[in-house]
């Protein structure tokens, strides 16, 4: 695949099937991610791959925050609407969590989640050229306490992303408003 199929064909993926990805796929897409482009050359990024029991921990701490949200919102299938988000990790083989390190400088931060993201991006591009997919998560689970111990995230570092990672089932359809439409040409 080209880089730019890639990048045209690329989709977020929902719906993974059961083949198990290995760690060789993994060491592509970390070593694709380290090449982001960074101001400074600060490398604010770290990475934390989660397989296997720590997995299943994650998935449940996933559980425990859909449910105390769904509860809140006075859901009525909380206990259904939560027992789901756990299946969507317990289904995958593995979650890499992207970690941004803070800068006490609050530019730098910036900047420096702008390349995390870039990182992040090059690791679904990675995957993709090697037909694997990717799911770029964030919300509250990211800042979910045990969470945090159990990727061993500190006070001044942020997760970015909870990456799934996993062969695709189903690729979506995802349109785009076309960039003629977003695009002020100067002449
Ligand atoms: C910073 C960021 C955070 C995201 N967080 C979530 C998320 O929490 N849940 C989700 O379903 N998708 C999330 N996404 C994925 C977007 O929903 C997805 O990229 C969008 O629907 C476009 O689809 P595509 O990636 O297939 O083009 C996130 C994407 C980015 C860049």
């Amino acid at each position: 695949m080209d880089l730019y199929e890639g990048l045209i064909s690329r989709r977020t993926i929902h719906r993974f099937d059961n083949k198990p990805v290995s760690d060789d796929v993994i060491r592509l897409m970390l070593n694709a991610a380290i090449q982001a482009p960074n101001h400074h050359l600060s490398e604010p990024w770290r990475f934390v791959v989660i397989r296997g029991s720590s997995l299943k921990d994650l998935a449940h701490y996933r559980y425990e925050v859909a449910l105390a949200k769904a509860r809140k919102q006075n859901r009525p299938q909380a206990e259904r609407i939560a027992t789901q988000a756990r299946e969507d990790y317990a289904m995958l083989s593995v979650v890499i969590a992207v970690v941004q390190m803070l800068s006490d400088d609050p530019y730098r931060q910036l900047e420096d989640y702008a390349a995390v993201s870039c990182a992040t991006y090059a690791m679904t591009l990675a995957a993709w050229n090697l037909g694997v997919g990717t799911y770029w998560g964030t919300g509250a689970i990211t800042r979910y306490p045990p969470a945090l111990q159990l990727c061993q995230v500190s006070n001044d570092e942020r997760i970015v992303a909870f990456l799934r990672v996993g062969y695709p089932a189903v690729v979506p359809h995802v349109p785009r408003v076309p960039a003629e439409e977003k695009t002020l040409w100067l002449i």
